[in-house]
């Protein structure tokens, strides 16, 4: 992706309340992230998350993907809708649709994802919701946690970009577990788009490395070339969270 003068610019995917989105709002808007969401897109009519989008002066915008005579149509309108509003990242965040290989190859390398699951455990199609967190306790599972990824044709099975762990309580329920996963996934999103925008982001195969903040000059966004040297692994320590 070539240098850009302006803040990044974000398009968000979202089907449901947006708790998520909400957190990249408010990163943007304290300029912890810099980035602009430039649209954001729903395929359920009346989802909260539009309502925040509205309430932050996004534009918000419902693709119904049941008006669309098929899958293609309806991603066809998503993608017109993306570059019209020139997003050069796009994050789902809590959107339930499977996008096909043709949209992801569009925007290769210029879509992310948030999973309240450390991947490449408790991923895939039917995994999403509760069912993710119910899947953990059933497995006996001492740590859990989300991830961030790039999107890739296979769900869930993208470049890893965040991922913050969580324990396991013996008296946790599927309510309790999300409402901690979750409290990470609002830290890691915002920081997996700062990382992209700062240009600090090298995919080498199906990993990432994180190379170090650089200090002057403008910020280039997206994932920076590979030399081949590789640079340390991301580990999401404190230090490297928003604070
Ligand atoms: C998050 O748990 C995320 O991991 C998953 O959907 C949830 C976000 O939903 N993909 P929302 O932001 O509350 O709508």
């Amino acid at each position: 992706m070539p240098e850009h003068a302006g803040p990044l610019r974000v398009g968000v995917l979202v089907s449901g309340t947006g708790t998520v989105l909400q957190a990249l709002i408010d990163a943007c808007r304290s300029r912890k992230v810099p980035a602009q969401i430039a649209v954001v897109i729903s395929n359920v009519p009346g989802a909260f998350a539009l309502d925040r989008a509205r309430t932050a002066g996004i534009p918000a915008v419902t693709l119904d993907h049941r008006e669309f005579p098929n899958r293609a149509a309806f991603e066809v309108a998503l993608q017109d809708t993306l570059n019209q509003a020139r997003v050069q990242l796009v994050c789902l965040a809590g959107f339930l649709r499977i996008l096909t290989p043709g949209f992801v190859d569009a925007f290769a390398g210029r879509i992310m994802n948030i999973h309240p699951a450390l991947l490449p455990a408790f991923g895939g199609k039917s995994m999403y919701g509760d069912r993710v967190h119910e899947a953990v306790l059933a497995s006996g599972a001492r740590v859990s946690g989300c991830t961030v990824h790039f999107v890739t044709r296979d769900p869930d099975a993208g470049p890893v970009i965040v991922q913050t762990a969580v324990p396991v309580e013996d008296d946790d329920t599927a309510a309790t577990l999300s409402a901690r996963v979750r409290r990470e996934e609002l830290r890691a999103y915002p920081l997996a788009v700062r990382l992209f925008a700062e240009g600090r982001l090298q995919v080498q195969g199906n990993r990432v490395h994180v190379l170090p903040p650089r200090t002057g000059g403008p910020d280039r966004a997206g994932a920076a070339p590979s030399d081949g040297r590789g640079a340390p692994p991301l580990r999401s320590t404190p230090s490297s969270r928003l604070s």
